[in-house]
């Protein structure tokens, strides 16, 4: 028998899949589940965006694109850069790719070779690092706290750095903790990745979904940064699979000759559907603001069941709470609210190991009245 590669034993499975799974199997035996573990936008792709679709598919092109996808789209999204940001993005940078786990996947594949590494966050998204992984580099996982927002600050990436790094990944507003970088802190790590010879990728999947201040582009900081971003969140599109990166000029070349090689180009269908996207602003605010009356709710729900939330999220739809008073292992703590209350949410494990088993993640992602619902049932387990 053929095995995989040596490799696959360094990438993790997704741990919250578990939990899914059994939530489902707990569904199909009738009892309801109040879904705060997955961060997927429980709202409807809006109607401007499935308009399009049609219409598109009714005009029959259902051919490839370039792979560096459609001129139009690439054009669009140039000039929602400087309406949303004030940034000039010359369209022949902006790469249209499979998602944002597309651009990833092309982005390291481009930059790294084997046994070099990239700096990440612990708690952070978890994907990147097995990204990383699978192109035979090594991700430097370093811990953060309540001290830097939970992000990689311009000091820690100075002491981590190694003469093999190549890069330094900020998620802004962060998954799994809701924070923004603020504007200072992300001017100085732009200046210390271009001082130590690296780039610093952005990923800015959950801009647009934030509740006080508008996130920064790390554009607006350096015009050699690597930005990675999507229309699953903001517009409601995961299962498009649909995103983009801005690389600069220099890389264009190398990320082209990836994607015709893994990709060839991103759906058709889907890049269309994101020219659409772009208009949607009334619908992505409405769908903001529901998040956030969700987030006021739970912000003043959780302290008084005992979850400590160090730093207030402004951002995503995420809540990271410390769970020592309730539990020293954070792990059992979501099976067995899972089990006994019929309340799905994510264990700190899935972000990292830095203090995992002191930490949970909410999602709200769900409708105010399931979160009710949770919160109610949470009591009572506690009880
Ligand atoms: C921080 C972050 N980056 C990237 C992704 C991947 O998104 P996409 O659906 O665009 O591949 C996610 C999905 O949860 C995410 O949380």
């Amino acid at each position: 028998m053929l095995a995989p590669m040596r490799r696959i034993d360094q990438i993790e499975p997704f741990r919250v899949m578990q939990l899914l799974e059994r939530a489902k199997l707990l569904e199909a035996e009738g009892r309801k589940i109040i879904h705060m573990e997955i961060g997927e936008p429980d709202f409807p792709t809006p109607a401007i965006v499935i308009d399009a679709a049609h219409r598109h598919l009714d005009g029959g092109d259902n051919f490839y694109t370039p792979s560096t996808g459609s001129p139009v789209l690439q054009q669009a999204i140039s000039c929602w850069y400087k309406k949303e940001y004030d940034v000039d993005v010359d369209a022949q940078r902006i790469l249209i790719t499979p998602g944002t786990s597309g651009a990833f996947s092309l982005i390291y594949a481009a930059l790294l070779d084997a046994g070099e590494s990239v700096l990440l966050s612990d708690p952070g998204y978890p994907c990147q690092r097995n990204f990383i992984r699978l192109n035979g580099a090594e991700p430097i996982n370093i811990p953060v706290g309540p001290d830097t927002r939970y992000h990689l600050s311009a000091e820690l990436i100075r002491r981590h750095w190694q003469a093999h790094s190549r890069a330094a990944v900020v998620i802004n507003p962060s998954n799994p903790t809701g924070t923004l970088i603020d504007d200072q802190a992300m001017a100085t790590l732009a200046e210390t990745c271009r001082e130590l010879g690296g780039y610093l990728i952005s990923d800015e999947i959950y801009h647009g979904l934030t509740y006080g201040r508008q996130a920064r582009c790390a554009l607006e900081f350096d015009d050699n940064a690597i930005v990675v971003n999507g229309f699953s969140k903001r517009w409601a599109m995961t299962g498009w699979r649909i995103g983009w990166m801005i690389v600069p000029e220099t890389l264009i070349d190398a990320c082209r000759r990836v994607m015709q090689n893994i990709f060839i180009a991103a759906p058709t269908l889907s890049q269309h559907a994101a020219i659409a996207a772009l208009r949607a602003d009334d619908a992505v605010e409405s769908m903001r603001l529901a998040y956030n009356e969700r987030r006021h709710y739970l912000l003043n729900a959780l302290p008084e069941l005992g979850f400590d939330i160090v730093i207030e999220p402004q951002g995503a739809f995420y809540i990271y709470a410390n769970v020592a008073k309730i539990t020293p292992d954070a792990r059992a703590f979501c099976w067995e609210l899972l089990e006994q209350a019929g309340v799905a949410i994510t264990p700190g494990e899935d972000f990292g190991v830095f203090k995992a088993a002191e930490h949970v993640r909410f999602s709200y992602a769900t409708g105010l009245d399931d979160i009710r619902t949770g919160v109610q049932r949470i009591g009572d387990f506690l009880r």
